[in-house]
């Protein structure tokens, strides 16, 4: 298996254009990102920002049909193949959307699961490798990593328990069963350890509103550490 040296793991970085922000939300089912990705849109556009929400597979022409195919699959697609594709509807989400909305000032970008879904779930729960997975990534444009990522880490149980609350139909990674979602909060945890400062691990077994506020208060902060370092550059 490919090594994970710092090099690599140093050639991801975040997108820099001043004024915009680009998020991501990441944790196994239940975990509760599509709740706080709304709670989140609706406090940062009261703040005068424009918020545009992403899902991954998806997001354009091309990625939505990309996620149809994987979650209807009724075969067995294989890992690589399966990171590829990912890969693939990254690469188009980034060139198409991500970077030309980032451009226009006062801008978050907010994904629904992003890089590291894929490093979890084809990288460490399929067996790829975790390396493989960041080399498939190891290229511009998807090289681009988030400046912050929410992981909202719940355990096995409350995450059965909160599917069944919101009854939806079983799909492709939800039928996969106890021992898959073990082995996915593990990668989750790993991963988290990789990148220290982008990553930040939320205890998600809380209520609803307490996540909500700890979740404000980081990208408050975020926000404001960038403005002042904007009035820094300035001065100089
Ligand atoms: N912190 C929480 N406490 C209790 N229930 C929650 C919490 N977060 C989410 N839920 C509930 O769990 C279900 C799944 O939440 P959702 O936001 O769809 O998670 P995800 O998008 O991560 O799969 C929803 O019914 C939601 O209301
Ligand atoms: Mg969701």
């Amino acid at each position: 298996m490919k090594e994970i040296t710092q090099d690599l793991l140093n050639s991801f970085r975040s997108p820099a254009f001043p004024g915009s922000f680009f998020l991501s939300f990441e944790g196994i089912e239940g975990a509760g990102k599509s709740t706080q990705i709304i709670r989140l849109k609706t406090h940062l556009e009261n703040k005068n920002f424009r918020v545009l929400v992403l899902r991954e597979p998806g997001g354009t022409p091309f990625g939505e049909k990309m996620r149809q195919a994987i979650l209807e699959t009724k075969t067995e697609i294989t890992p690589l193949a399966e990171a590829h594709l990912f890969a693939a509807s990254r690469a188009q989400l980034l060139s198409e959307v991500v970077l030309k909305e980032l451009a226009v000032p006062n801008t978050v970008i907010i994904c629904d699961r992003y890089i590291d879904s894929s490093l979890v779930y084809q990288g460490h729960s399929r067996g790829l490798g975790v390396a493989e997975v960041l080399n498939i990534h190891n290229a511009f444009p998807l090289n681009l990593v988030p400046h912050l990522t929410f992981y909202l880490r719940i355990g096995v149980e409350t995450s059965e328990k909160r599917q069944k609350m919101r009854n939806a139909p079983k799909d492709y990674f939800e039928a996969k069963g106890v021992e898959f979602y073990k082995k996915l909060v593990v990668g989750y945890d790993l991963v988290a350890e990789l990148f220290p400062n982008r990553i930040l691990k939320l205890d998600a077994e809380v209520n609803l509103d307490e996540m909500t506020m700890r979740i404000t208060e980081v990208v408050d902060n975020l926000i404001s550490h960038s403005r002042s370092d904007d009035t820094t550059n300035d001065e100089m």
